[in-house]
């Protein structure tokens, strides 16, 4: 393994790209190994067909303190360590602890908030519409959306934001030290074991409250795995909605043809969200995984204990599914991204981001048709340095 040249994560050069070498590996080289930060060389593989055997393959494990389990930050892997939630299970527990929080994301449930995701989505514009311009749309718009609605769902308070918003700022950063995220992680969850006795004290109509009555009391859950429960659909449910928002506006703003044809015809604005994920494919450092034994994957032998990332951004421009990849087109067929990930650990809180992105563009493009950037594309800075890819702040004026 002396000879492994690519490092991981890679360099984007167009920031609506994934980094270049994607192309090429796919064509020439869809299973390599790749350096990362601790010396070790896990597989990372290129292709969507490689990708779907293994995240739908129960021998693939996504427990991060297995050995030879890739960690791509030194960070991350602290924050990884130490996360119990189901996302980083294998069945059966995962599912077990699954099954307790899916009722509130199925479509009905979801279908049946849409106007209260409105209500803040209009709310959002009307400040927008009365504030100054030009304004900052992540810390206005996309930050608050989809923060307003995940705390009104768990039943935290939204003024608490700043707690989780550090936190996952922190836990998320590349450039995190360990000692600070676990400082943060203390932080966090001292804040949600408060939260989680108000809940006993006082019970209220949400997925907390509803937890605590009916899986921490009756000793389903024990309190650390309800508190990593609480952690990850938190931070899940606003940081990766937040960074789809900013960068799909952006997107649309920057493929103004695109945008016409949306806001000619709305019915558009479905297949617009799901091209959007998957041109965007924000969770950009892939899903991860350990082979628990020697597996078989089309061919190519993964053996037991290595690690492989699967390059959700790259699967999402592979070219045998979604021809000319690169080109962004809401009129295409981009049903089958893996945006949200593929197999048991696909994302919970699909049903609603969809919601939250379709509303969003709906409404924002129709109240303020004459949105535009008010500083130049080139002065825009971009999350290269985070687990979840997006931009740091994005000026808008109409
Ligand atoms: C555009 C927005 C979103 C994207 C791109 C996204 C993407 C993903 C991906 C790729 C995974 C799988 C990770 C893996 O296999 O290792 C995942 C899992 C998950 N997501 Fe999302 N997500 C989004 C929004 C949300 C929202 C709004 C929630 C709400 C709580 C949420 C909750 C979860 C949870 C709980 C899991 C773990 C599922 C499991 O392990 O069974 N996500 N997400």
């Amino acid at each position: 393994m002396t000879d492994v040249e690519l490092h991981y994560p890679m360099s984007r050069t167009c920031p609506f790209d994934p980094p270049p070498a994607y192309a090429e590996l796919r064509k020439s080289d869809p299973f390599t190994r790749v350096r990362l930060w601790d010396g070790t060389a896990p597989w990372l593989l290129t292709r969507y067909d490689d990708m779907r055997v293994v995240l739908g393959h129960p021998q693939f494990s996504a427990e991060p303190l297995r050995e030879g389990y890739p960690h791509v930050f030194e960070g991350r892997m602290v924050a990884d360590k130490a996360d119990k939630s189901f996302l980083r299970l294998d069945a059966p527990e995962h599912d077990r602890l699954r099954r307790m929080v899916t009722r509130e994301f199925t479509v009905k449930q979801v279908e049946a908030l849409r106007p209260f995701i409105q209500g803040i989505v209009d709310k959002l514009i009307d400040q927008m519409l009365e504030g100054p311009r030009p304004m900052e749309f992540v810390e206005q718009f996309a930050q608050p959306l989809p923060t307003e609605v995940i705390t009104h769902m768990l039943g935290v308070p939204y003024e608490d934001h700043d707690v989780f918003h550090r936190a996952t700022r922190t836990q998320f950063g590349s450039k995190s030290t360990p000692d600070e995220v676990r400082a943060s992680l203390k932080e966090l969850m001292a804040y949600l074991d408060d939260l989680i006795s108000r809940k006993q004290r006082e019970p209220q109509n949400d997925i907390l409250s509803r937890l605590v009555k009916e899986q921490l009391e009756p000793g389903h859950l024990d309190r650390g795995a309800m508190l990593n429960i609480t952690r990850l659909l938190l931070s899940a449910g606003h940081q990766t909605t937040q960074n789809m928002t900013a960068l799909g506006v952006l997107t649309m703003l920057q493929h103004p043809d695109q945008l016409a044809a949306i806001s000619h015809d709305p019915g558009l604005i479905r297949g617009a969200v799901e091209e959007l994920l998957r041109y965007s494919s924000v969770l950009h450092t892939g899903a991860r995984r350990v082979a628990l034994e020697d597996i078989d994957v089309n061919g190519h032998l993964v053996g037991k204990g290595e690690g492989v990332i699967c390059a959700i951004p790259s699967a999402n421009r592979d070219e045998n599914l979604f021809p000319d990849p690169d080109r962004f087109d809401v009129t295409r067929d981009a049903g089958p991204h893996v945006a949200f990930g593929y197999g048991i650990h696909q994302c919970l809180g699909q049903v609603l981001a969809r919601a939250e992105l379709q509303i969003v563009l709906r409404t924002l493009f129709t109240r303020i048709p004459g949105l535009r950037l008010a500083v130049p594309f080139e002065e825009l800075r971009f999350r290269h340095d985070m687990f979840v890819y997006g931009v740091y702040e994005l000026p808008l004026t109409w």
